[in-house]
């Protein structure tokens, strides 16, 4: 199984050698059979199956039950399947009290990590997961529930009573619904919107060892509550150089606010003294273009024709921008290219979503992926704590000095 350049350091570490690899370069966490991606070529597959393929000719729903059971469902396995996540779409009333209990402007995402934790107080039969019923009971509720928390974390920042889900609606439409959707206005999706919208969720919905699925992988090698793991994952989730980037971006250009000041960010982005670098660009394991990103850029123009906005200043300063970096001499020798944040934060713009949702609507796109790889790891009876080592660089032994001496 292993290819010829993997050590496996399972047979060193018994001899009392280990790697030292900051950030984990080239250590591998885990086996997994999930995703694949070749970062050389710019290629991304979930079981097998290129995004590609996926993105133009699946939608969400079939492609979370993929990454969640290993292949794509037949018709019946579909609709019991979607029936099942649409059925557990309500949160329990309760939940409410605990939104109510945050500052009114707090983040969506500080609110997520909140409301997803405080799951775990009330799904008791998530606790024992050795059992895979009960695993399949929190992935369910997880993927079902995690929607509806990031649309209320919105409604409840911008003062809106909370919109419940609406089973008539696929998993996308019901979220913008849930966002945008008051008691006085209907809200009925644009289909060119909900299609980019289930595009953005089925890109984002699994991306192998990246920062937070580890961080859920090694929450949940302990055997602790799934649904704190996956908060767990969300805290990770937000930092700008990780799901963060897409709503960093948009602040970014923002900031640029002009086409005749992108010159100056980009020989700021190429200043090594200064610490800014151009958001929406490079990747830890691309260093081709990401597939993802050269999917959502057709989104992107596709959204942008729909509601007529190519000549909006924003996304004429966006595509600009794009244009001057994938031309640079700097961004090219470093295979820096747009990647799928920069493109899935202007079509979210487009849509008239807030840059604060953007890192909570990655969030729900990547529970799926969290759930199922967490579930992979708890499926397997040789899998063990997550327990890095690393170099000790501080002092020798030393004696306790009284503070009087100090
Ligand atoms: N702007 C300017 N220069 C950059 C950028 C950037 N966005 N990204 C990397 N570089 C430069 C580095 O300074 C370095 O230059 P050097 O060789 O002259 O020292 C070189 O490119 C290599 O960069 P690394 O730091 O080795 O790249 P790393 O793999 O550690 O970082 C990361 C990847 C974090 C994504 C980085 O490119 C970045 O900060 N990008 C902006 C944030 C962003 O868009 N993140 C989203 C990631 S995608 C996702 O989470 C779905």
């Amino acid at each position: 199984k292993l290819g010829p350049s993997v050590i496996d350091i399972r047979s060193l570490g018994k001899h009392g050698y280990f790697t030292y690899d900051p950030g984990f370069l080239s250590t591998a966490s885990c086996d997994s059979n999930i995703t694949y991606i070749d970062g050389e070529q710019g290629l991304l597959f979930y079981r097998g199956y290129p995004i590609e393929q996926l993105a133009e000719h699946s939608d969400f729903m079939e492609v979370s039950y993929l990454l969640m059971h290993g292949e794509l469902p037949n018709a019946e396995q579909k609709t019991k399947f979607t029936n099942t996540i649409t059925r557990h779409s309500m949160v329990h009333d309760q939940l409410t009290h605990i939104f109510r209990g945050f500052r009114r402007d707090a983040h969506p995402m500080a609110v997520m990590v909140g409301v997803v934790g405080s799951m775990s107080a009330f799904y008791h039969e998530a606790i024992d997961v050795s059992d895979p019923k009960n695993r399949e009971f929190a992935a369910h509720r997880l993927l079902a529930k995690v929607p509806t928390i990031a649309a209320w974390s919105y409604k409840y920042n911008i003062g809106q009573p909370f919109m419940y889900p609406k089973n008539r609606f696929n998993y996308a439409e019901n979220f913008m619904h849930m966002m945008f959707a008051t008691p006085c206005e209907d809200y009925e999706p644009n289909p060119v919107l909900a299609k980019a919208f289930e595009r953005i969720l089925i890109l984002h919905a699994d991306h192998e060892q990246n920062a937070s699925t580890s961080t859920v992988r090694l929450a949940g090698s302990s055997g602790a509550n799934p649904f704190a793991c996956v908060a767990a994952g969300i805290a990770s989730l937000w930092g700008p150089a990780h799901g963060g980037a897409n709503e960093a971006t948009l602040k970014m250009l923002e900031e640029i606010g002009d086409v005749s000041r992108i010159g100056e960010y980009i020989k700021r982005a190429k200043d090594k003294t200064d610490s800014f670098r151009l958001m929406g660009f490079g990747h830890r394991v691309y260093r081709n273009m990401d597939p993802r990103a050269a999917i959502m850029r057709q989104t992107c123009h596709q959204v942008l024709d729909e509601l007529g906005l190519h000549d909006d200043p924003m996304f004429k300063l966006a595509l600009e921008l794009e244009k001057i970096a994938l031309e640079d001499e700097y961004f090219v020798s470093r295979q820096l290219y747009p990647n799928v944040d920069f493109y899935s934060g202007i079509v979210m713009r487009a849509m008239g979503i807030p840059n604060s949702m953007f890192t909570a609507i990655f969030a729900l796109a990547r529970t799926v992926g969290w759930v199922a790889q967490w579930n992979e790891m708890m499926s397997d009876p040789g899998s063990k704590i997550g327990r890095p080592r690393q170099l000790y660089m501080g002092p020798e032994r030393r004696d306790f000095v009284p503070i009087d001496q100090r």
